[in-house]
């Protein structure tokens, strides 16, 4: 299977595209500046050869992200998931009060526009066999469970599951399997050095769920990495 994975130079998207290239997937590591040196990247590259594409994609660069899409089609490669984990927390723990609405734009920007914008240009190669697309969403957009504070976090990831419910619907008659995904509390710069949940770990259990493919009627599926269902 060809998986793209967005925000694949660190973090939870890193260990995403190790798992995924290690049980002989091949992968299209997009990353904001594959320029720079992606060193834990290039590792894997030397180590998977051309099973691993590392591409130019900033989710807020639609012309971008359309081109790479051109770009993919006209060599003939095909999509088996598509998985949006690029993200920012920012404004963590503001109250209301303090809040700079500048925040949530930038983060609607990324967390929310951003995938709406891969799904749009990367859903025409999605073709192969049992596809799924992943959105990497969070306990934090959970309405049952909300908390004040992380405002723009919060609600882009809401919003989220918003989006995979209407992905869910429009594309369940072609197989299409939507998933939001709450990776767990994981030690990345997000998450930071307290967080219990090893992002490798959680990042098996996300390519566990691709794999497995449990398709309900009625809703997308909100879990955690597990598969556990999570509150909406
Ligand atoms: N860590 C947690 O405890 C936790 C909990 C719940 C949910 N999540 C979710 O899990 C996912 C991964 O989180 P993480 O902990 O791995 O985060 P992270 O360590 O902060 O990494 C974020 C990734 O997103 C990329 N990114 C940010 N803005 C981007 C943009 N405009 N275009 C393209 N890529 C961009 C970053 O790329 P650069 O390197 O270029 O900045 C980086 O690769 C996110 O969706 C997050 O919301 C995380």
């Amino acid at each position: 299977m060809n998986i793209l994975i967005t925000g694949a130079g660190r973090g939870l998207g890193l260990e995403l595209t190790a798992e995924a290239l290690e049980r002989g997937h091949s992968v299209i590591a997009g990353v904001r500046h594959p320029e720079k040196s992606q060193t834990e990247l290039s590792k894997l590259a030397e180590e998977h050869g051309d099973r691993l594409t590392i591409a130019k994609l900033e989710v807020t660069d639609e012309e971008g992200i359309a081109a790479l899409a051109g770009e993919l089609k006209e060599q003939g490669r095909t999509l088996g998931a598509i998985i949006n984990n690029a993200a920012i927390l920012t404004a963590r723990n503001t109250p209301i009060e303090a809040l700079d609405l500048n925040d949530m734009l930038t983060t609607m920007d990324i967390n929310l526009y951003g995938p709406m914008r891969v799904v749009k240009h990367f859903l025409p190669l999605l073709t192969e066999p049992e596809p799924s697309i992943i959105n990497i969403s969070s306990e934090a957009g959970s309405i049952t469970n909300a908390y004040p504070g992380d405002y723009p976090y919060s609600i882009s990831k809401t919003a989220m599951n918003m989006f995979s419910q209407q992905l869910h619907v429009y594309l369940k008659d072609r197989g299409v399997h939507v998933l939001s995904v709450h990776p767990g509390w994981m030690h990345t710069d997000m998450g930071g050095e307290q967080a219990p949940t090893d992002p490798r770990t959680s990042a098996k259990g996300i390519i566990d769920l691709i794999q497995q493919r449990a398709i309900p009627e009625d809703r997308f599926m909100f879990v955690d990495y597990t598969g556990k269902d999570m509150k909406i």
